[in-house]
C-alpha cells in the first residue's frame, strides 16, 4: 500500500473561485479518489493562500479588515469546492500558526545553510503615509509602452514586467500623492547554491518532460537569480523572526501552506508530521497550473531540500481553460463562478466533461459548450446512465440471477479492461480512461437493444430470460460505474444504494454481483437542458474592467442631451454651495416596505456617519454596495421619510430601472475628501 499526500494550488483569498480553478480541483479530486479506490492511503491537503498586498488591497476596497476577508473567503471556498464534490482531508489557510512555525523552521535551515543574504535595493516611499510601497500600491505610467495607470509590477496593456521604481509619474494609491525613492534592505535567497541538485531533480522525472526540458534552459550558462523574498512592512504575513519590520513575501510562506495544513490534519488524527513530510514511505503530489511551475520547479524544492522535507515525487502540471474556444471573459459572460455554475448546473455534468479533456500533458483545455450538452446527453446519460434505467425496474422484484448468466463474455472483457484504465488514472490520462470506458458502454448497449427486456417481459415464460438479461446488463453498468467512480461519485453512490453495496473499491469490478435484491431504481442523472448553459453565461456577462477603446473610436448618442438639455449656467459659488464629499457605504440593508429604497449608512471618515435612503434597489443588490466608495451630497436639508429620516443623497446617472450608475471615485480617493 503506498502512502501518498497530494495537494493542489492553494487558491488566492481575495477572489471566489471560477471553472479555470474547477479544472485543478477536480483534476486532483479525481486522482484522490482513486487513489484511495486501490486501496492505497492518500490525503488531500489544500488551504486558502491569504497573505500579500492583492488581500490587503481587496480587504481594504471592502472597507473590512484582512481577518474577516480572510474567513469570508475560506467559507465560500469550501462551500463552492463542496459544491463540486471535492473533499480535502484538510483545508487550512496559511495565515495559521502551524504554517507559521514551519515558515520559521525552513528559514531557520536557510540561514544555517548560510543562504540568506541582504541587499539595499530601491524602493518607492509613501511620505505622507510614511511607509515603502509594495507593487500594487503604486501605479503609473509604463516605462515600455507609456500606458497610463498600470501597476507597479507588470503592465496590463503591453504585459511588460518591471519594479514600481521604473514608473513614470508614479502615484501612491493609499495617499494618492508622489511617492519618493529611497532604498530599503530586503532579504534574498541564495539557490544558486543549490544549482547541482536543481539541476538534477529538474530532470528527474518529476515533471511533465515539456516542463523539464524548458527548466533546461536555465540551468545551462547562467547561475541561478537571488530571490527577494521579504518585504519592508506594512504587508499582510508574517514578520521575519530575525529581521523585524520585513514580512515574508507571499511566495515564501504560499508553498510551506501545504506543511502547515498537513499539520494541523496530523494534530486532528493522531498522526506525525514526520511520517509524511520526513519520511521515505510518502509520496509527495502537487498538482498546480503552468503559471506558477518556477515556485515549484525552482524555490520549493530548494527550500524543503535546505530543510530536509521530502522533495515532491511528482509535479503534476496542467495547462487553462478556455471557454468556446477563447480565454474566460467577463464581457462575454464565459467567466463563470462556481457558485453560479451550481445555481443551474449538475456538477457531475463537468467533473464528467473535464475528465474528458484532461491529459497528462501541459496544453490549454477548451469547454465548448456544444460538446459539453453532446458528452453528458449522449455518453453519459445515453449510454451508461440509461443501461439501468431501462434494465432495473424489470426485476425490481426477484433481484439479481442466482449464478451470473452467459454472456458471451461481455463481463470478462469489461473486468480485463480495469487495470489499463487504472493506468490511465495513475497518469492522470483521463480522457483516455474515459474514452475507455465508453468504448466499453458502446458494447454493452447493443447487449440491451438485441436482447429486448421490454419485449421478454411480455412474455410469463420468459422470465428467467428476462431477469438474466437484465442482470448481465446492471452487473455492466455496475463495472462502469466503478470505473468511472473517481469522477462521479454521486453516481457511484446512487448506484451503491441500488445493489445494496458501497462501490468504493477498483476491484469490485473483478466480480459479478449475483443473488442478490436491488433496491427501487431512483433517477441518477437528468439530461442537461442547454437553455440553463445560456442562462448562466447570460448572468455572468459583467462589463470589462477596464473596457479600453482605442481613442477617437467612441460612439457616443446625443439622445441624452437631446432629451434633457443642459441647464441655465451657474457660477462657481453657485456650484460650490453643493458640498459633495467622497463617501464609503459601510452598510445596506433592503426597507422591506419599499420597492425602489435600500437603506445606507455611508461614512464621511472617523465617526461621521449618515442615514440615506436610496432610490437604487432596482439596480442594485444591498450585499454588493457595502464597501465602495461613492459621491454624496453631503449638505442636503435632512429630509423626513415614511422609514426614517434620509440624510443627504448619493449620486448617481440613468434613467432608473436596471439602468442606474452610481459614480465611485477613482482609486486612492477616501471618504470625506471633497469632490470639485
Ligand atoms: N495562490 C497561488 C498558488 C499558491 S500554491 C502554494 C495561486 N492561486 S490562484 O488562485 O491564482 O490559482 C490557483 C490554481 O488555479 C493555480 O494552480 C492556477 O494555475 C489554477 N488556475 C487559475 N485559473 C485557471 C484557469 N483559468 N485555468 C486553469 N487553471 C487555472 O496561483
Ligand atoms: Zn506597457
Amino acid at each position: 500500500m503506498r502512502q501518498i499526500l497530494v495537494t493542489s494550488a492553494l487558491p488566492y483569498a481575495n477572489g471566489h473561485i471560477h471553472l479555470g480553478h474547477l479544472v485543478e480541483y477536480l483534476q486532483t479530486d479525481i486522482w484522490v479518489r482513486f487513489q484511495k479506490m486501490m486501496g492505497n492511503r492518500c490525503i488531500y491537503i489544500c488551504a486558502d493562500d491569504t497573505h500579500g498586498t492583492a488581500i490587503s488591497i481587496s480587504a481594504q476596497k471592502q472597507g473590512i479588515s484582512e481577518e474577516e476577508l480572510i474567513a469570508e473567503m475560506s467559507e465560500a471556498h469550501q462551500r463552492d469546492f463542496a459544491g463540486f464534490g471535492i473533499e480535502f482531508d484538510n483545508f487550512g489557510s496559511t495565515n495559521s500558526e502551524e504554517s507559521r512555525e514551519v515558515c520559521h523552521e525552513i528559514w531557520a535551515a536557510l540561514r544555517k545553510a548560510d543562504m540568506v543574504t541582504e541587499q539595499e535595493i530601491e524602493q518607492l516611499f509613501d511620505i505622507e503615509k510614511g511607509v515603502f510601497l509594495a507593487d500594487r500600491f503604486v501605479r503609473g505610467t509604463c516605462p515600455k509602452c507609456e500606458s497610463k495607470d498600470q501597476p507597479g509590477d507588470n503592465c496590463g496593456s503591453c504585459g511588460e514586467t518591471y519594479t514600481p521604481v521604473d514608473l513614470i509619474d508614479p502615484i501612491s494609491t493609499l495617499s494618492g500623492t508622489t511617492p519618493e525613492i529611497r532604498s530599503a534592505k530586503h532579504l534574498f535567497v541564495q539557490i544558486e547554491k543549490l544549482h547541482d541538485f536543481l539541476a538534477d531533480w529538474t530532470q528527474s522525472g518529476t515533471l511533465p518532460p515539456e516542463s523539464a526540458n524548458y527548466l533546461k534552459n536555465f540551468f545551462l550558462n547562467e547561475p541561478l537569480r537571488d530571490w527577494d523574498i521579504s518585504r519592508p512592512g506594512p504587508y499582510f504575513g508574517f514578520e521575519i523572526p530575525d529581521s523585524p519590520g520585513n514580512y515574508w513575501y507571499v511566495w515564501y510562506d504560499a508553498p510551506i501552506g501545504y506543511i502547515g495544513s498537513t499539520a494541523q490534519w496530523c494534530a486532528a488524527n493522531g498522526e506525525e508530521l514526520d511520517d509524511w513530510w520526513k519520511s521515505d514511505k510518502t509520496e509527495i503530489h502537487h498538482f498546480i497550473g503552468k503559471d506558477i511551475q518556477y515556485f515549484h520547479t525552482l524555490f520549493w524544492p530548494a527550500m524543503l531540500k535546505t530543510a530536509g522535507f521530502n522533495l515532491p515525487t511528482k509535479v503534476h502540471i496542467h495547462g487553462f481553460l478556455n471557454v468556446g474556444g477563447e480565454k474566460m471573459s467577463k464581457s462575454r459572460g464565459t467567466f463563470i463562478q462556481a457558485a453560479k455554475y451550481l445555481e443551474h448546473l449538475n456538477p457531475s455534468y463537468l467533473r464528467y466533461y473535464y475528465a474528458t479533456r484532461l491529459s497528462s500533458k501541459v496544453e490549454d483545455l477548451d469547454l465548448n459548450p456544444e460538446e459539453f450538452v453532446t458528452k453528458i446527453n449522449s455518453d453519459l446519460v445515453g449510454k451508461v446512465v440509461n443501461l439501468a434505467s431501462r434494465t432495473a425496474k424489470f426485476i425490481q422484484d426477484v433481484g439479481l440471477s442466482e449464478t451470473y448468466p452467459d454472456d458471451g463474455g461481455l463481463f470478462e472483457t469489461f473486468a480485463a479492461r480495469g487495470e489499463a484504465i487504472a493506468e490511465h488514472y495513475e497518469a492522470g490520462d483521463y480522457s483516455k480512461a474515459m474514452r475507455t470506458i465508453m468504448e466499453l458502454a458502446d458494447q454493452a448497449n447493443p447487449f440491451v437493444e438485441s436482447n429486448a427486456p421490454w419485449e421478454l417481459r411480455k412474455d410469463a415464460d420468459k422470465a428467467q430470460q428476462l431477469q438474466d438479461v437484465c442482470t448481465v446488463a446492471l452487473n455492466l453498468f455496475r463495472t462502469l460505474v466503478i470505473y468511472l467512480a473517481p469522477v462521479l461519485p454521486d453516481i457511484a453512490r446512487k448506484a451503491g444504494e441500488l445493489f445494496g453495496e458501497e462501490l468504493t473499491s477498483w476491484d469490485q469490478a473483478q466480480k459479478p454481483l449475483t443473488g442478490v435484491k436491488i433496491a427501487k431504481f431512483q433517477h441518477m442523472m437528468q439530461r442537461v437542458d442547454p437553455k440553463r448553459i445560456g442562462a448562466m453565461i447570460e448572468e455572468s456577462k459583467e462589463e470589462e474592467e477596464t473596457p479600453e477603446a482605442p481613442a477617437g473610436s467612441w460612439d457616443d448618442t446625443g439622445a441624452h442631451l437631446e432629451k434633457d438639455p443642459i441647464a441655465e449656467e451657474i457660477t462657481i459659488d453657485d456650484f460650490f454651495k453643493t458640498d459633495l464629499r467622497v463617501a464609503r457605504i459601510v452598510e445596506a440593508k433592503e426597507v422591506p416596505e419599499a420597492r425602489k429604497l435600500v437603506q445606507l449608512t455611508l461614512s464621511l471618515g472617523g465617526d461621521e456617519r449618515r442615514n440615506v435612503f436610496a432610490g437604487i434597489k432596482s439596480a442594485y443588490e444591498p450585499e454588493d454596495l457595502v464597501g465602495r466608495l461613492v459621491v454624496m451630497v453631503a449638505n442636503l436639508a435632512p429630509r423626513k421619510m415614511k422609514f426614517g429620516v434620509s440624510e443627504g443623497m448619493i449620486i448617481a446617472s440613468g434613467p432608473g430601472g436596471k439602468d442606474i450608475f452610481l459614480l465611485s471615485p477613482d482609486e486612492g480617493a477616501e471618504p470625506g475628501q471633497r469632490v470639485g
